[in-house]
């Protein structure tokens, strides 16, 4: 495989550094403490581990709300830590990953504090500012410049009653929008891109990329409409790629909301020089009630999950796809979408076991290879995200009650997969020695790393194979995929083939026993994972081979 398409053989793992590892007892996870735990992740087998933010921010979104893109928060450690980090991660062989969150800033970041201190500073239009709607007074209820709300609740425009003026924000008001239209920015963000690169990462995970260039004017309606895949999208990813990615061997990954499977293949054909894949979002709609906003949850229809994923298998021509059921924003697969009482284990092996062997590049969430599941909330104290806290605002403002907020919370909120990394059976979890920033979930006492490493027969080491056979067989990486039984409503079941090779995945993706009659060619393949049988019990998976996948 050419060194370009690295990538495509690889799987990713994402660290939420907050919630990893913590060296020194100030409850929240670090550099040093990751560097501490490289040994597991090698063990584990991933190729490249991606960060979530770690530069300086005053952290009201977790870090995506960035004041210096070239510093470390002291929060997680400092420069000299990221490169010990950046060098124990090569010396092991693997790739190291940067968060880049470069559709906003944080309100303290030097360049907005310029911004917003005139309106004729000469970073005055680095990001958005409007006046207040005509006939009204600035300040006033309902002068915004436009109808938006944000992401995080409320309008996504900020009153600034320095200037008078109004300053976008998609996300929380701490967010600013920067301005993608001025060169000024751009060359800023490739500059600095330009220099994490030399200080040695080997990629980005581009933050809500698609949403940087706006479409004006700006009008009244859905903001999401004026502002994912705008007019110069392409233009100014062809410019970063030109400026900054080119010719080096990267690895990038665009998170894309509102992005459809003709748009991501425009995004990720080589040939347009833009970036290598993108996270979409439709698989992770599904489960909500259509156009209402995430809080309204819904059960998952099997059927219709199957026919999304089957569309995005197939409508690539040239262009490549992740794969993936967490993430730090989502709650956690195994509580959302399998059984996390007495079938978790074998439910999170069969949701992994049909993620892993798709065509794309799959990423794990950290405690998602030793099936963590959504924390136990109980009161509106526990939460600390910032989505969620809003939307407790939002919503007892609507008048909602507190026992249908906190349903939602518990099936929706961010928080879910926030609580610390499990990695044994001790007091927090041997995630820290102090107090962590959130609470350690209960469960760890029997859901923990030590005890996944030691059973061969846990979901840690269920991930290992996984990882394993997409490094060992082609079929995988690159094979024709063939969905079966599209309308069965408890079996994903389907076939991937590259020449005489073909690997049959099947699971059972519910609790309930059913049967698969397996197409006659694969009467006598080879069992690579789980069990075969005709009848599958609850959640029962198993994959097979057909010819030499050596060849
Ligand atoms: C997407 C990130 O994954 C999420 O955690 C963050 O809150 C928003 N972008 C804003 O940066």
């Amino acid at each position: 495989m050419s060194v370009d398409g690295w990538w495509k053989s690889a799987v990713v793992y994402q660290i939420y550094p907050r919630s990893f590892a913590d060296s020194n007892g100030d409850g929240v996870g670090d550099l040093r403490g990751i560097i501490s735990k490289l040994d597991y992740l090698q063990t584990l087998g991933v190729d490249v581990l991606w960060l979530s933010p770690v530069y300086k921010s005053p952290q009201d979104d977790n870090g995506y709300d960035i004041s210096d893109y070239e510093d470390i928060d002291p929060v997680f450690g400092t420069m000299s830590d990221i490169e010990q980090l950046i060098a124990e991660v090569h010396a092991r062989g693997m790739k190291l990953v940067m968060d880049l969150v470069v559709n906003h800033t944080s309100d303290e970041h030097p360049w907005f504090l310029e911004s917003r201190s005139s309106r004729t500073n000469p970073k005055r239009d680095w990001y958005w500012w409007r006046s207040a709607r005509d006939g009204y007074e600035p300040g006033s209820s309902g002068a915004e410049p436009t109808n938006w709300r944000a992401y995080f609740s409320g309008s996504a425009w900020e009153f600034d009653a320095t200037t008078g003026e109004y300053f976008l924000h998609q996300f929380t008001r701490r967010q600013p929008d920067l301005n993608w239209e001025n060169p000024d920015v751009r060359r800023a963000v490739y500059d600095m891109m330009n220099r994490w690169i030399e200080r040695g990462v080997d990629g980005f995970r581009m933050d809500v990329i698609n949403l940087i260039s706006k479409t004006e004017p700006f009008v009244d309606g859905h903001m999401y409409f004026a502002m994912a895949n705008g007019p110069r999208i392409h233009e100014f990813l062809r410019e970063m790629n030109r400026e900054v990615l080119a010719g080096k061997g990267l690895i990038t990954v665009g998170e894309m909301p509102g992005v459809n499977v003709e748009q991501a293949e425009l995004y990720t054909d080589p040939a347009r020089e833009e970036l290598n894949m993108v996270f979409t979002f439709e698989h992770m709609h599904l489960d909500a009630v259509p156009g209402e906003p995430k809080w309204s949850p819904r059960p998952l229809l099997l059927v219709e999950l199957k026919a999304n994923l089957a569309k995005w298998q197939t409508g690539f021509v040239n262009g490549w796809n992740s794969l993936y059921w967490n993430n730090h924003d989502q709650p956690r697969s195994v509580s959302r979408w399998g059984d996390d009482g007495a079938f978790r284990v074998d439910s999170a092996k069969a949701w992994a076991t049909v993620l892993h062997l798709m065509r794309g590049t799959p990423y794990i969430y950290q405690g998602e290879e030793i099936g963590m599941t959504d924390f136990p909330f109980t009161s509106f104290e526990q939460f600390r995200d910032v989505e969620s806290l809003n939307w407790i605002a939002e919503a007892r403002g609507k008048g909602i009650d507190d026992s249908t907020i906190m349903n939602s919370l518990r099936a929706r909120g961010r928080d879910n997969s926030r609580t610390p990394m499990q990695w044994d059976g001790s007091r927090h979890a041997g995630f820290t020695t102090g107090e962590p920033w959130i609470a350690v979930n209960p469960n760890h006492v029997t859901v923990n790393a030590t005890d996944a490493v030691a059973d061969s027969n846990s979901v840690f080491h269920h991930y290992r194979r996984l990882i394993a056979l997409r490094h060992e067989m082609e079929v995988v990486v690159h094979g024709d995929f063939t969905l079966l039984v599209p309308d069965h409503p408890q079996l994903f079941a389907y076939v991937r083939s590259l020449g005489s090779v073909s690997l049959l995945v099947v699971a059972n993706l519910s609790g309930s026993e059913c049967r698969f009659d397996a197409p006659p060619d694969f009467a006598d393949a080879e069992v690579l994972l789980g069990n075969r049988s005709e009848s599958l019990a609850p959640w029962q998976s198993y994959v097979v081979l057909l010819g030499d996948a050596a060849a």
